[in-house]
Parts: structure tokens; C-alpha cells; sequence
């Protein structure tokens, strides 16, 4: 890993304008999942990134939601307004479009709807679900719901242009993790993208930033604003150190990084690559390389791990366990452990099956594993990037 000294001029207050070069589907056509490549071009910009690192983007709304707001709003587009933050008044249409985050609408924003509509048996029913009994009915409300439902559902609520971009959040920039390594690719960050969609209270939904990067950003042409997330993540600054890395889904995105950095640099040190995903013909993520390194034995240990392939899920923990006196013969030879993708089931049910192994394979009980886990995160190695 090389520290190099940032002196772009380009950050998070000031991103770079990027072209995107490359966008391309890394499922087969079977697959039920849409998980894209990019390759955002940051020559001129004096950008320097690390393995481990993310790239943020500051991503624009859909133009067909924006304009259904508008028309909800009884506007035009052209009227002025002030959002958040912003420090001078511009159109409607261009704040709606970019800067302001048209999802997320809360118990504060179904008082006014409720206040304000005229219809009886919608105040009622806002009512019932403002009730103390019903928080978790309102939850599941809100959950099914963008600030564009609720313009259309309660049309007697009338918002003025200004009153509603007021009650809008600032659209923040998403994170990606950098899929390249800047010894190969020193003028190009890779990233590997799942595309967000799904249905709710019978609409069609789109993730804002995944769709704008799949969908909405012309390959080449439009730019694309961006700045370089530094991070602690990434891999050990000692090249014989041992890797052990669990990335399914997305989560496989950084270990690209790390793999091709540790191979440029030649690094001693074994890779072992653990990646899963719903079927092995339509979802082995850069498949080719991931085989091609494993034959040249630069991945060491290739352990793959597909959930929808059989009539039973096989999760990375089910592959973990199945190789835990191994697992942990690297882990006491100095290995570094490393998670990246979903936070909320995955990372919980790895880290889970870390610690069974230590206990197992060190004959500890479960206060004498959590310490050596805990110990090894104190050494730094065991690293996180989950989500
Ligand atoms: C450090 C870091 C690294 C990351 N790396 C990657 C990466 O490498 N690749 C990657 O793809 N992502 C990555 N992410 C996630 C990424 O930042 C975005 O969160 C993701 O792309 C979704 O953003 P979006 O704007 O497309 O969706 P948003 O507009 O933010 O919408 C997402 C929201 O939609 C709702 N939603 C989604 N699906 C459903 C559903 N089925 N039903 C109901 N509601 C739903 C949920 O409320 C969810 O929070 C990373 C995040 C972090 C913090
Ligand atoms: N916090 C977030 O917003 C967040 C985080 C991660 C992913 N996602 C969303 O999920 C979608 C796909 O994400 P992704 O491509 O990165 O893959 P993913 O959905 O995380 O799935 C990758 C693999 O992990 C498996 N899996 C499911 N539960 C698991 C568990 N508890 N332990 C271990 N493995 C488990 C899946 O199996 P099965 O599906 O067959 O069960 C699949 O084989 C995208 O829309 C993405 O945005 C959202």
C-alpha cells in the first residue's frame, strides 16, 4: 500500500467532473440482479486514491419524478425558490432536479399533509396513523412512500413551491467503493454498482445515485461530479502479511482493489477470496479474473459460495466454516481479516462465524474468543467496510 500526498484541488466541497467511460452489466442474462462496472476517468485531476478507498458522487434526481412533483405542485418550474442551504434563490426544476433529496418524508411532514387536506376522510386516516398506538403503522406508511406520494394521494394539500422545497433534506453524495488498484490504473477509478430497484405502494422505485449512474450519465459525455473518500480501510502495509477477504455481492468490490494491488506491487503474502452471490452462470462477478488469478495461484484460495443454486442457502459463513482449522492456521500465522458489503444480515452472520471459529479451532470460551477478535481489531486486522 502506498501513502501518496493528495494535492487535487478537488474534494467533497469541491468535486472533480468526471466522464465515465465504461458502463457494463457484470450479470448474465439469467440473473435477477443488475450489478454494472464503471470506470470514471479521473485524468487531469491531479485525484490520488489507495486500495480500500471510496469514491463519492453527487448524483441529480430523475427528471420524470421531478417533473410529476412539479405538476403535483400545481407549478410551472420556473418559480424561485431558496432550499436548504443554498445561497441564492434559483428555479424550481433545477432544485428539484439536483440538491435536494425528494425521498425520506417523516411523522413532521404527514402533521402538515394532515393539517392541510380538505378531503375529511384523509384527515381521518392521517390522523389514525399520527395516533401514539400506531408508530409502527406509520413506519411501514412512511417506508412505502416519497414525498411524490403524498402530492398525489392528498391533492387538497396545497404546498407552495417555496413552503415544499423547505420541508426537502440536501440530496447527499453516495459512496462507492474503488474497485482498481492505482498501481495498475493510476488515471482510473473502477466501481462495481448494484443497481436499486423495486416496487412500493404500487410505484416503480429507483435507488437516486445507482440509477443515475446506470441510467442517466452518457458514457463519455456528461460529467459526472466526484471526489476520493480517503479511508483506514485497506490492505497491509506489510506485503508478506496474509489476506483473508469476504466480499459477497458488492462487497467483492474492494477486494478487486486489493488483489490487483498486492499482485502489481508483488506482494508475498497469500490471498484468500471468499465470494458469493444467487448463481454461479449469471452472478460470479468478474469471474474471469477471479479464476484467472487462482491459476496462476496469486489467489491462493478461491471459496465461492452461491445462495440459489441448490435447494439450501450456501452463504461465504457456510464456506468459512467448512475451512475453519484453515482459517485459522492463517489467522495465527498473522492473516488480516477483512468484510465488505451488507451491513445488516451479512457482516453480522461473518462475524458471528469468526468468532465460532476461534473458539472451536482455539479451544476458547466465548469470553476468550470475543478477546482475540477484539485483539485483532485492535492490530488492525480485522477491517470493515459494510453498508
Ligand atoms: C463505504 C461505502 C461503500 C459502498 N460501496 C458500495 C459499492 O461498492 N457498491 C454498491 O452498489 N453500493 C455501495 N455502497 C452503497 C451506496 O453508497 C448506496 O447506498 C447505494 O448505491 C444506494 O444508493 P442509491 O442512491 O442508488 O439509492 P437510494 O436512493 O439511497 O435508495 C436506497 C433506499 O431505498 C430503499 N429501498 C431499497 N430497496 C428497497 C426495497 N426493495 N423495498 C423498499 N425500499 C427499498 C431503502 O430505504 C434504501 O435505503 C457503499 C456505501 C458505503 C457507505
Ligand atoms: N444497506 C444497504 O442499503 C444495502 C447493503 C447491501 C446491499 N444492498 C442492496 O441489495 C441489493 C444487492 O446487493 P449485493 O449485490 O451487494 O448483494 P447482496 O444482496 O448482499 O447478496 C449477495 C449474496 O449474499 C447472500 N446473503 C444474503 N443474506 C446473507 C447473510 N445473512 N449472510 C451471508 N450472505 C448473505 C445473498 O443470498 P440470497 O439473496 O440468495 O439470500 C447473495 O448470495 C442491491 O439492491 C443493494 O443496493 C443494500
Amino acid at each position: 500500500m502506498s501513502a501518496v500526498a493528495d494535492t487535487s484541488v478537488y474534494t467533497k466541497d469541491n468535486p472533480f467532473p468526471a466522464r465515465i467511460t465504461e458502463n457494463r452489466v457484470l450479470n448474465g442474462p439469467g440473473s435477477a440482479k443488475e450489478t454494472r462496472h464503471f470506470v470514471v476517468s479521473i485524468a487531469g485531476s491531479g485525484l490520488t486514491y489507495k486500495a480500500g478507498d471510496s469514491l463519492g458522487v453527487y448524483p441529480t434526481n430523475r427528471p420524470g419524478e421531478v417533473d410529476e412533483i412539479i405538476a403535483a405542485l400545481g407549478a410551472t418550474g420556473d418559480e424561485l425558490v431558496t432550499p436548504v442551504r443554498a445561497p441564492n434563490p434559483l428555479p424550481l426544476r433545477s432544485a428539484l432536479a439536483a440538491g435536494l433529496d425528494l425521498d425520506g418524508p417523516t411523522r413532521k411532514f404527514v402533521e402538515l399533509v394532515a393539517a392541510k387536506v380538505t378531503e375529511e376522510k384523509q384527515r381521518a386516516e392521517l390522523q389514525t396513523l399520527l395516533a401514539p398506538e400506531a408508530k409502527e403503522r406509520l413506519e411501514a406508511f412512511l417506508y412505502e412512500r416519497s414525498f411524490v406520494d403524498f402530492l398525489v394521494e392528498y391533492p387538497s394539500a396545497k404546498f407552495a413551491p417555496q413552503e415544499f422545497t423547505g420541508l426537502l433534506r440536501r440530496l447527499m453524495p453516495r459512496l462507492y467503493s474503488i474497485a482498481s488498484s492505482p498501481r495498475v490504473h493510476p488515471q482510473e477509478i473502477h466501481l462495481t454498482v448494484a443497481a436499486v430497484r423495486y416496487r412500493t405502494n404500487n410505484r416503480d422505485r429507483v435507488g437516486v445515485c445507482s440509477t443515475y449512474l446506470s441510467d442517466r450519465v452518457t458514457v463519455q459525455a456528461d460529467p459526472v461530479p466526484v471526489f476520493v473518500s480517503h479511508s483506514h480501510f485497506g490492505p497491509p502495509e506489510d506485503p508478506t502479511k496474509d489476506c483473508i477477504m469476504i466480499g459477497p455481492g458488492t462487497g467483492i468490490a474492494p477486494f478487486r482493489a486489493f488483489v490487483q494491488d498486492r499482485v502489481a506491487a508483488g506482494a508475498s503474502g497469500r490471498n484468500w477470496v471468499f465470494f458469493g452471490d444467487q448463481h454461479r452462470a449469471d452472478d460470479f462477478l468478474y469471474g474471469d479474473e477471479w479464476l484467472d488469478y487462482a491459476g496462476k495461484g496469486q489467489v491462493a484460495r478461491l471459496d465461492l459460495a452461491w445462495s440459489r443454486d441448490q435447494a439450501h442457502k450456501i452463504y461465504v459463513q457456510d464456506k468459512m466454516k467448512e475451512s475453519a482449522a484453515e482459517i485459522w492456521r492463517w489467522l495465527q500465522g498473522g492473516a488480516y481479516f477483512y468484510v465488505c458489503g451488507d451491513a445488516k444480515r451479512m457482516a453480522k452472520d461473518v462475524d458471528l462465524a469468526l468468532h465460532e471459529i476461534v473458539a472451536q479451532q482455539g479451544g476458547m470460551d466465548t469470553a476468550a474468543a470475543a478477546d482475540y477478535v477484539k485483539q485483532l481489531k485492535k492490530e488492525k486486522r480485522y477491517q470493515r467496510d459494510v453498508y
